[in-house]
């Protein structure tokens, strides 16, 4: 496949800005108007008063090696948050080009094409919530651009298919976006391993779930380079501040740490499952690869709002298409999953 041509034709053209810093680092600095007089405060001994590296040489190469790829093979981002955004401005063209969503599913995907006036196609997932083949075909058109897969998905919480997603970037003149923010709790190959064979495929993780640290905002495309250059084109220039990137690169070596949280919440998964399904006002737990679980009560909006007077707060999911009285609650610490327990049990009493 020609990932080249479903770039956008401006996007393909663009002369990207050149910053200051991806010329030089060192010597006397006096090409990028930055104050040489320093800043008030410093962090870890760190010059503030100098922008950032716009590649993320390190960084990139740390996430690479993480994943067994080339660094050439890594996009970071404010949060994948920025680069569903940026997919979607280097590939849909506003007003003309579409993207397709498997909802109930993220809503960044659709508010981001809404903001970049990027039409949506959606196509529902089946009753198991998993990929529906032939309305995938009947929803993609000549216009379809970019096609989100959220897997593990939310907020129903399963893994979809890794073969339906195989046969999709196989199939589908677009590029297939497999959002893995959730994979670590899913205990699975991850896409990753199949973007050799897929030019059109790209992975986006995060450091929001897992990791822990989500107020550090930093997630990352793996895709091929082609996808990647284009992507550093028309990112901002100095997109990840020095900061994140510092203390990403710290917890990146930390990868025990990971370990033992993903295990501790999956035994939470597993026990706040068992117990849910006992309370009354609970008529279904959906089986979860994610790090939350989606729930199916007898009133979702009534049981939300109690839940917020106890100072307890659940998602209302109510309203989003298959997910009619359905609440996502995200999995705590095992002192709060027993609060919320013993709410719950007492909001039926
Ligand atoms: C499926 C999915 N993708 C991406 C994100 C956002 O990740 P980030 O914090 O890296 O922007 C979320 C956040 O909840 C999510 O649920």
């Amino acid at each position: 496949m020609d990932i080249e041509s479903l770039i956008r034709p401006n996007i393909r053209r663009l002369k990207p800005y050149r910053s200051a810093r991806q010329e030089y680092t060192s010597g006397i600095l006096l090409d990028a108007n930055e104050n040489a007089f320093g800043s008030a405060i410093t962090f870890d001994g760190l010059e503030l008063n100098r922008y950032p590296d716009p590649s993320q040489k390190h960084l990139r190469s740390r996430i690479a090696q993480l994943n067994d790829v080339e660094p050439e093979s890594i996009f970071v981002g404010v949060g994948s948050d920025e680069v569903i955004d940026l997919l979607i401005r280097i590939f849909c063209e506003p007003r003309s080009d579409s993207v397709l969503v498997l909802e109930p599913t993220y809503g960044v995907y659709r508010v981001a094409a809404d903001i970049n006036d990027v039409k949506v196609n959606s196509c529902l997932l089946k009753d198991d919530f998993q990929i529906d083949p032939g309305e995938v075909r009947r929803k993609a058109d000549a216009s379809t651009k970019l096609l989100f897969c959220c897997s593990p998905n939310n907020p129903t919480g399963n893994l979809l298919r890794r073969d339906d997603i195989l046969a999709l970037c196989a199939t589908a003149s677009a590029v297939v976006v497999v959002d893995e923010a959730y994979f670590d709790y899913a205990q699975t190959e991850s896409l990753i391993s199949a973007i050799s064979q897929y030019p059109n495929l790209v992975v986006l993780r995060t450091l929001s779930k897992a990791w822990g640290l989500a107020a550090i905002r930093l997630g990352y495309a793996v895709a091929h380079p082609l996808i990647v250059s284009y992507l550093m084109k028309a990112k901002a220039p100095y997109n990840i501040n020095i900061l994140t990137s510092v203390e990403a690169l710290k917890a990146l070596e930390q990868t025990a740490h990971v370990q033992k949280s993903v295990k501790a919440t999956i035994a939470e998964r597993k026990r706040l499952t068992r117990q849910l399904e006992l309370i009354r006002c609970v008529k279904e737990v959906f089986p979860s690869d994610s790090n939350f679980l989606l729930v199916r009560v007898t009133d979702a909006h009534g049981i939300h709002q109690q839940l917020a007077q106890r100072g307890i707060i659940v998602r209302d999911r109510s309203t989003e298409p298959k997910l009619s009285g359905c609440i996502r609650i995200s999995i705590g610490t095992p002192e709060q999953n027993d609060i919320l327990l013993t709410a719950l049990r007492e909001l039926t009493a």
